[in-house]
């Protein structure tokens, strides 16, 4: 048998680089260099954007006015967060009763008015931020339930965990981890509740089949996010301060809807929320966020296996 030499990609490359001509199959191999260096600049800012999204919640839980995300509502924290939460329709019993600095005014809807929450339940809070969703949540689930809050951000994490014992919640429980790759194991979850953060996420499938993995069968989502009302021209999407602000990583509510139901969710229901105009408008004044974002309802069901 004829002994075949194949060069290590390296080495064929430069080849190629000395000798310029290309064969079919090196004409392949360039194409193939290409696409990895492609799809390592996508990692790259992808990352870039993680470091961008976890400094300004870094800041936004030390209190600090860096950017924007410290300043005005939502994804900016607001300055009065317990009037911007009544706006999202929590209600004053709810804010009274978990501890103060876990409301950041971060939210952008009331994922508990979509979760109808039951007692014994287990629920997952992605981006849980410090807290707030989770300390609600964990009062109607009650002892024999469990709360669970995922945030990538140590700072979010901290004075959530602080919160958490100072108040002496023994239900709840936060872990520092990335909602592309959840810190649970299969089938762990009946719920998962999540408020304004998918939308900050730059690869919403992996969330989905993530949330999807850790859901128990006929479990359900229940959050609340930033969609798209049509595309968003490239100014926006290119402007970090937009994105970590939960403008500019929005998607189309017909692309969201896709990504759920190739992730195997049904029943999908994507409701706008068309008064969040309103709030919407302040969170970075000027940029005409308005008239191309809007909070909506998200809901869907993990369907039961097909034995
Ligand atoms: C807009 S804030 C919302 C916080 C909280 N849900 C609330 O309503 O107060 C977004 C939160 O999501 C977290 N976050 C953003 N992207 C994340 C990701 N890929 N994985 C985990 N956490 C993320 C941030 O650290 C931040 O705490």
């Amino acid at each position: 048998m004829d002994y075949y030499y194949q060069p290590p990609k390296v080495e064929l490359v430069q080849y190629i680089a000395i000798n310029q001509k290309s064969t079919k199959y090196e004409k392949g191999m360039k194409k193939e260099t290409r696409y990895a260096s492609k799809i390592k600049n996508q990692k790259k800012s992808e990352e870039d954007i993680k470091r961008e999204v976890r400094s300004a919640y870094g800041n936004a839980a030390k209190g600090k006015n860096k950017s924007k995300c410290s300043s005005n509502n939502c994804c900016g924290g607001s300055v009065n967060p317990d009037e911007y939460a009544k706006e999202l329709g929590y209600t004053r019993e709810e804010l009274e009763s978990v501890p103060q600095s876990c409301n950041m005014g971060l939210g952008c809807g009331n994922p508990q008015n979509i979760a109808s929450l039951k007692e014994g339940e287990f629920v997952l809070d992605l981006g849980a931020g410090g807290g707030l969703d989770v300390f609600l949540a964990a009062k109607r689930v009650g002892p024999n339930g469990r709360v669970y809050g995922v945030d990538m951000t140590p700072e979010m994490i901290s004075k959530a965990r602080d919160n958490a014992a100072k108040s002496n919640y023994k239900n709840v429980e936060f872990l520092l981890g990335e909602i592309e790759h959840l810190p649970l194991p299969n089938n762990s979850v009946n719920v998962i509740i999540s408020n304004c953060v998918v939308n900050l996420s730059t690869n919403k499938k992996r969330v989905f089949n993530e949330a999807f993995r850790v859901l128990k069968e006929s479990g359900r989502i229940a959050i609340s996010d930033m969609v798209a009302l049509k595309p968003l021209p490239k100014q926006m999407t290119e402007n970090k301060e937009l994105y970590s602000n939960c403008i500019s990583g929005a998607i189309t509510i017909n692309e969201l809807k896709n990504i759920l139901y190739k992730v195997g969710f049904e029943d999908i229901v994507i409701d706008q929320q068309k008064e969040s105009r309103q709030f919407i408008k302040d969170w970075v004044p000027g940029s005409d966020s308005e008239n191309y974002v809007v909070s909506a309802k998200i809901k869907a069901i993990k369907p039961k296996l097909k034995k």
